[in-house]
């Protein structure tokens, strides 16, 4: 079975993260979304909340599955018989980085591929930090997250 990992901090689901992932599930027989703990990050929603949405998100799509991680994201793809990482591209701004970390993940382990795919150009300019910001600022973000989460950010935006 070819499998994807398509990992992320996903604080919250997007539909820029949507559209990836509707369009890797046509590519791969499998995909797995696995939200990452990410230390680094102070996250608005827990990872068990952001799984939450996720799977509710993604419930109607047969060969993806929802999981998360701690640790290192080839180390995850190993255990879960994967061999590529799908990586969503924005804009020029995101390259650098998503580079470096290809980069990375590769001297790490060589036998894991990272595929970049482009996000569709409506969503180009669309993170979930941005969304956030918009959102406390009282901005409409109804066409940014999907609807089936829309409420929950809204509610989780509010007590913010
Ligand atoms: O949505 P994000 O925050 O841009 O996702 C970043 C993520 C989770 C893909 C990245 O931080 C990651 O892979 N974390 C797992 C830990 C790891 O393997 N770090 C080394 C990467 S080179």
């Amino acid at each position: 079975m070819n499998t994807a990992i398509y990992p992320g901090s996903f604080d919250p689901v997007t539909n820029g993260h949507l559209d990836v992932i509707k369009r890797s599930a046509k590519i791969f027989d499998k995909v797995i979304v696995a939200v990452a703990k990410n230390p680094t990050k102070t996250p608005m929603f827990t990872i068990e909340e952001r799984t939450k949405l996720l799977s509710r998100v993604l419930k109607s799509m047969d060969n993806v599955e929802v999981d998360h991680f701690d640790g290192l994201l080839v180390d995850y793809a190993k255990a879960k018989d994967a061999s590529v990482i799908i990586k969503g591209l924005r804009a020029i701004s995101d390259f650098e980085y998503e580079f470096q970390m290809a980069l990375m993940n590769r001297k790490l382990d060589s036998s894991i591929e990272t595929l970049f795919m482009m996000t569709s150009y409506k969503y180009s300019f669309l993170s979930s930090s941005m969304m956030k910001e918009i959102g406390r600022l009282g901005g409409c973000i109804g066409e940014l997250v999907p609807d089936e989460i829309l409420e929950d950010v809204k509610a989780k935006l509010k007590d913010a």
